[in-house]
């Protein structure tokens, strides 16, 4: 075979002259009977190859029977285009190779879909025969990326003394409130081990063994449905440390998202990134992981809705509940089916009953309502919803009633629609904030008991110490999440150091002393042993990824990804097993009952 000299994105019109060889897809070809072109493609571009009779008329008869996808390696020298006949598009459009030896090294069948360009086919097409779809260059860029971004933080966390050190990925089960994938054990009958859904007891285990600063590219297993932006089989870039407080966690981190900001796009980020605190960020944008790119915050107007004679509002309000919204600016681009059809059933879809609406329109030097709200407030109290949200003319002001948490969600998703369909960002802008000061607890009124916010090892404030016994909800946790264009690309905490914090966590969890024995005793015993204050913190590779590519489709960036469903469809997993594997586990399938689904495509 012949050995390529160079790849197929890097000639130029000073190599003009040189001998050289290619090898590499065929991406087009055009057969203009006297020569023959081929778009010759490798990971690092494209490169025109022509074949000319007079020159071999062997290669270009071999030429002739190409077709595309077929792999070649091909010999010859390069040479200006002619005039005018140059692609500006191209890196390499000024030179072409005129062929004068060819090997066909492996033939290819018609592929199911063209690999030039964005993908106009189905995502179930492109997963079966992923290879394919992996060829093309937008997706080999963002492979590219993800391979720059996982060096870069490795030579990052190496700069500032990390060690990289490998957790198990059979392990016991790790709480982070999600569903476990389970492994059974053949050498310990009936025993079933955990994928971890994080490291994060390792991690702190770490910590107590004196590792000081850790770091780990990792992957971690969830069991819960996927969506755009989660994966049941993710990575982290998982960190933890000893002897510090949030600021020097938070401080390392942002060093290294401007690093891969400034590397990967040359974009600034400007530190310290800003911090909101988490009430404030539920306040304004009803959610933990704000938006910052446009404005268009929320603002409660209980106070005037209770003063209106709409019913809805006087009651939800007397019933403790809150009425909440925003104005979004130039709003009159939305119909009356806009509002009541489409965001209307968004904020349904979220558990709100119902949204109500007001454009505001001038009559005379006086703004009014049009639409539903107009009706129930005087035109005092309209000037006073007006001047709350700071609205003008065009702007239509939107309400949810409810409780506050349900408003919340439901204005949360209204406000990023409204904000992407009234254009009110630049798209390709960053916004980085961290959210901090939040809640430990939260109340689940099914289990009726507490849930951590994030997971049971985040410290408390120290200040809130004390509310432990009295005021469960109002402790504050050492735990911050950074945000970025409203996804959060990463979140960690604290940790408590001490057993007996921790033990009294486990109680207001409702964990008995027993199951904290049998699920975490080795974790409780590990802290009995001379703990460091430490901490850390967990980013999603994936979203960064995804953040940094522009997609905001976590399959993009992960080479095999798993479908809605689990399953992979270029494999055919999750599968069914022989019984003799079964049998060597001690388990068996119900399968009158379970029947496996054939993944589409393999059915
Ligand atoms: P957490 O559960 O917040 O924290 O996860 C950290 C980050 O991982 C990403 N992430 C996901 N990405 C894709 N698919 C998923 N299913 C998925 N779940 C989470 C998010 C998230 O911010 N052990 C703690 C970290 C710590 O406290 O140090 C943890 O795992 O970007």
């Amino acid at each position: 075979m012949l050995r390529r000299t160079h790849t197929c994105g890097e000639l130029r019109l000073p190599d003009a002259g040189k001998k050289v060889i290619l090898a590499g897809w065929v991406q087009s070809y055009r057969d203009h009977g006297n020569l023959v072109f081929f778009d010759l493609r490798d990971r690092e571009g494209l490169t025109q190859l022509v074949f000319d009779p007079e020159v071999r008329p062997e290669a270009h008869r071999l030429a002739r029977t190409v077709r595309c996808e077929w792999v070649i390696v091909a010999g010859g020298t390069v040479r200006p285009r002619g005039d005018g006949l140059e692609n500006p598009k191209l890196a390499t459009g000024q030179i072409e190779v005129v062929v004068d030896r060819l090997e066909i090294l492996n033939m290819a069948r018609t592929p199911p879909f063209e690999t030039d360009g964005e993908s106009k086919t189905n995502e179930e097409t492109r997963l079966v025969h992923r290879y394919i779809d992996l060829r093309r260059p937008e997706m080999q860029q963002r492979f590219k990326t993800r391979h720059q971004v996982t060096m870069l933080v490795r030579k990052y966390f190496d700069e500032n003394g990390f060690w990289e050190i490998e957790t198990p990925m059979l392990g016991k089960s790790t709480p982070e409130g999600a569903r476990d994938f389970l492994v059974p054990s053949r050498l310990v009958r009936n025993a079933f081990y955990a994928l971890p859904q994080s490291p994060q007891l390792f991690k702190q285990i770490l910590m107590v063994s004196g590792m000081d600063k850790y770091f780990q590219i990792v992957r971690c297993f969830r069991d819960e449905d996927p969506r755009a932006d989660r994966q049941a089989e993710f990575t982290q870039i998982d960190v933890e440390m000893s002897f510090v407080n949030s600021d020097d966690v938070i401080t390392i981190c942002e060093r290294l998202v401007a690093r891969i900001w400034k590397e990967i796009l040359g974009v600034d980020v400007k530190l310290p990134i800003r911090r909101m605190l988490y009430a404030e960020a539920l306040a304004d944008y009803g959610i933990d992981r704000p938006d910052l790119r446009f404005d268009m915050r929320l603002r409660d107007v209980s106070d005037l809705a209770a003063q209106s004679t709409f019913k809805v509002f006087t009651s939800t309000v007397a019933g403790g509940g809150v009425v909440k919204g925003l104005c979004a600016p130039a709003g009159d681009m939305l119909s009356r089916a806009d509002i009541e059809k489409s965001l209307t059933g968004l904020v349904m879809d979220y558990g709100a009953k119902g949204l109500s609406w007001g454009k505001i329109k001038m009559e005379g030097a006086t703004p009014t309502f049009i639409g539903g709200l107009g009706k129930f407030f005087t035109p005092e109290q309209q000037k006073q919803l007006m001047l709350r949200f700071d609205a003008k003319e065009g702007d239509v002001i939107l309400l949810v009633a409810d409780q506050e948490a349900i408003a919340n969600k439901a204005l949360a998703p209204l406000r990023c629609r409204l904000g992407r369909d009234l254009k009110l960002y630049d798209p390709s802008r960053f916004e980085f904030v961290w959210v901090v000061d939040f809640p430990l607890f939260e109340w689940n009124e099914d289990e009726k008991r507490y849930d951590s916010v994030h997971h049971p090892f985040t410290a408390p404030v120290p200040e809130d110490l004390l509310k432990l016994e009295t005021d469960p909800l109002h402790i504050r946790s050492q735990a911050y999440d950074i945000v970025l264009n409203g996804s959060e690309i990463g979140g960690g905490s604290i940790r408590i150091h001490r057993p007996e914090v921790q033990q009294k966590i486990f109680d207001l969890l409702k964990i008995t002393r027993e199951q904290a024995e049998s699920r975490f005793g080795f974790f409780l015993k590990a802290l009995d042993y001379g703990t460091p204050p430490h901490g850390g913190i967990a980013f999603g590779l994936d979203r960064l990824i995804m953040l940094l590519t522009g997609t905001d489709n976590i399959r993009d960036v992960i080479a095999f990804p798993k479908t809605q469903k689990g399953q992979c469809l270029m494999t055919g997993a999750p599968s069914e097993v022989d019984a003799k594997q079964l049998d060597e586990l001690n388990l068996r399938v119900q399968k009158h009952l379970h029947a496996v689904d054939p993944p589409p495509g393999q059915a």
